[in-house]
Parts: structure tokens; C-alpha cells; sequence
């Protein structure tokens, strides 16, 4: 017969592991909205505006004929809302709460990042949450693109534009922003293709402080060159999801090289351009996320000039 254990030390190893159980299963409710600033004054640009986005004589881009915004207001640079890592039926930050996000931002353009599914158990959820996100994007004049993540298996490209998205593998999106055209390339993830950055841009003319490069596995910036693009966004570590001391989940649980090396999530520097990993939003395997908020991104991007992260909230 095992000596019992005297109650306060019961109550010493019971009440910590239950408040840490709790907060994991309250976290992934708790949608971060992170700003960004990528431009000369290194501030947050203030109200939010609406701009016309006519997309540039460009044949060779991808076009999508989204309706015009009825407003247009001035406003430099890019606004460029990301977010990645659905998992739909994982996701449980709050579908409506993210499109509030998307609309109330009134950005140029939404890019989600791969990843909006499981598996095939909750397929059918995560496309009617994209058609419906499509739909709203869409009604408002928001260019709404997408790349696929390792978890997207088996998925046509006919599924993801039925949702009234552009969905780029290894292609490239123009638009016009701020009086400047940008280019959006959108690569394949590493897991279910190859990502090539030149075929995205094969045929146009390169113009990398105005080249926005979005890839689901941050590893994909290891094949990239200087000199190409200013800004790099991805997703696929959550953050680390469930974080463990000494990024025990990163060191030793995740073979990419990224996620080792200490880069997991944030923006940081790299090479000459700027690589941004999103946490994502939704979980995968366990409903659950401990100092890993789930997290949509809002940027404003101006051209030539350096940037600084202000304004996280
Ligand atoms: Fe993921």
C-alpha cells in the first residue's frame, strides 16, 4: 500500500498542471491581431483606409475580376492582411472574428498562407469557412489569394477558386497600391511540391522592393536569393503551438532548419529582405495552445525604404 501523499503537496503539484491545462485549452479562443510598419517612419499610418486596386495590363499575372471599392482614399504603400494555419476543424479563434479583421482593416489584399485543413475529416468544413471568407472578401472588392500548406493534400486547384480566391503554386498576383504595382508570389509548399521562385516570375521584369514572396514552410527562404524580393511571409510552426522550455518543440520535435536555428515566429531579418512567421490561427492534432496566441497580421508596406514592427496589440 503506497504512503499517501500529504494534501498540500497534492494541492502543490494539482494546481499548477490544472491552471496550465486551462490556460492551453483557453488560448486557442484568444485571436491576437498583430500590426506591422514596414516603411520609412517605422509608425503605425493611423485609420484605415480603402484604395482602388485596378489590376496592371500585365497578361502574364494572374487576374481575378474583383469588383471595384466604392470609396478611394489616399494612402501609401500596401495594406496586406495574413493569416495562415487554419486548420478548420481545429479552429477555434473565431471565423467571424477574423473576417471582422479582414474587412475592418480595409486592406488591398488577403493572403492566406496554407494549411486550411487537417486532413480529410474536416475538408468540407474548411471550404465552406474559405468560400464564405471568399464571398464577403469578394462582395467588398478585396483581392483574396491563397497557397497551399503540407496539410492541403489532394486538393485541386478548381477547390480552392471555386471559393472565390486566386490560388497561386508558384505563380505571381500584380496589383496596384498606393500608386506603385506590386507583385505577390505566391510559391508551392516544399512538402507536396517545389517551390521555384523563378518560374513564379518567368517573363517580368524584376522589381524586388515592390516583391512580396509568400510561402507556407519558412524553410522555403533558404532557396531564395538576395536581391529578389523585400518581404517573405509563412507560416506552419503555430508558434510552436504548445511552447516547451528551451524550445524543446523546436529543437527537437521540427526537422526545418528555421525552427532550429531559432526562428519561429515574428519578423526578423534575412539575407537583405524580411522574413515574417505567422503563429497561425487555428491547432493542429489538440484543440489546445500555450504562449502561442492564434494570430492575423495587418501590414503596411512602402517600397525603398526600411521597416520596423510597431503597434503589436
Ligand atoms: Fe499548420
Amino acid at each position: 500500500m503506497p504512503a499517501e501523499l500529504p494534501l498540500p503537496l497534492v494541492v502543490l503539484i494539482v494546481l499548477p498542471l490544472a491552471t496550465l491545462a486551462l490556460w492551453a485549452l483557453v488560448e486557442p479562443h484568444c485571436l491576437e491581431i498583430t500590426r506591422y510598419h514596414l516603411g520609412p517612419s517605422g509608425h503605425w499610418t493611423g485609420a484605415p483606409q480603402r484604395q482602388p486596386r485596378p489590376l496592371p495590363p500585365d497578361s502574364r499575372c494572374s487576374f481575378h475580376s474583383f469588383p471595384a471599392p466604392l470609396d478611394a482614399p489616399e494612402r501609401p504603400g500596401l495594406r496586406l492582411v495574413f493569416f495562415t494555419d487554419y486548420h478548420a476543424g481545429l479552429m477555434l479563434a473565431g471565423r467571424d472574428r477574423l473576417l471582422r479583421v479582414m474587412l475592418d482593416a480595409r486592406p488591398d489584399v488577403v493572403v492566406f498562407g496554407g494549411d486550411l485543413i487537417n486532413g480529410k475529416w474536416d475538408r468540407r468544413r474548411g471550404f465552406q469557412d474559405l468560400a464564405w471568407f471568399g464571398a464577403a472578401l469578394y462582395e467588398a472588392g478585396i483581392p483574396f489569394l491563397s497557397i497551399r500548406g503540407n496539410h492541403d493534400k489532394g486538393i485541386d486547384r478548381s477547390a480552392w477558386e471555386d471559393c472565390g480566391l486566386v490560388h497561386l503554386r508558384n505563380e505571381r498576383y500584380c496589383l496596384e497600391a498606393g500608386g506603385e504595382r506590386w507583385i505577390l508570389v505566391g510559391l508551392d509548399d516544399q512538402r507536396l511540391g517545389t517551390p521555384d521562385f523563378a518560374a513564379a516570375l518567368e517573363g517580368h521584369a524584376a522589381d524586388p522592393a515592390r516583391t512580396l514572396v509568400f510561402a507556407h514552410n519558412p524553410d522555403s527562404v533558404l532557396d531564395l536569393k538576395p536581391g529578389c524580393q523585400a518581404q517573405v511571409f509563412c507560416g506552419h510552426f503555430h508558434g510552436g503551438q504548445i511552447r516547451a522550455p528551451f524550445r524543446f518543440e523546436f529543437r527537437h520535435l521540427r526537422s526545418e532548419l528555421l525552427s532550429q536555428a531559432g526562428y519561429y515566429g515574428g519578423l526578423y531579418d534575412w539575407l537583405d529582405f524580411r522574413l515574417f512567421i505567422s503563429r497561425g490561427t487555428g491547432c493542429v492534432l489538440f484543440p489546445l495552445r500555450f504562449l502561442a496566441r492564434p494570430e492575423i497580421s495587418i501590414f503596411d508596406i512602402q517600397a525603398d525604404s526600411g521597416g520596423s514592427r510597431s503597434h503589436p496589440r
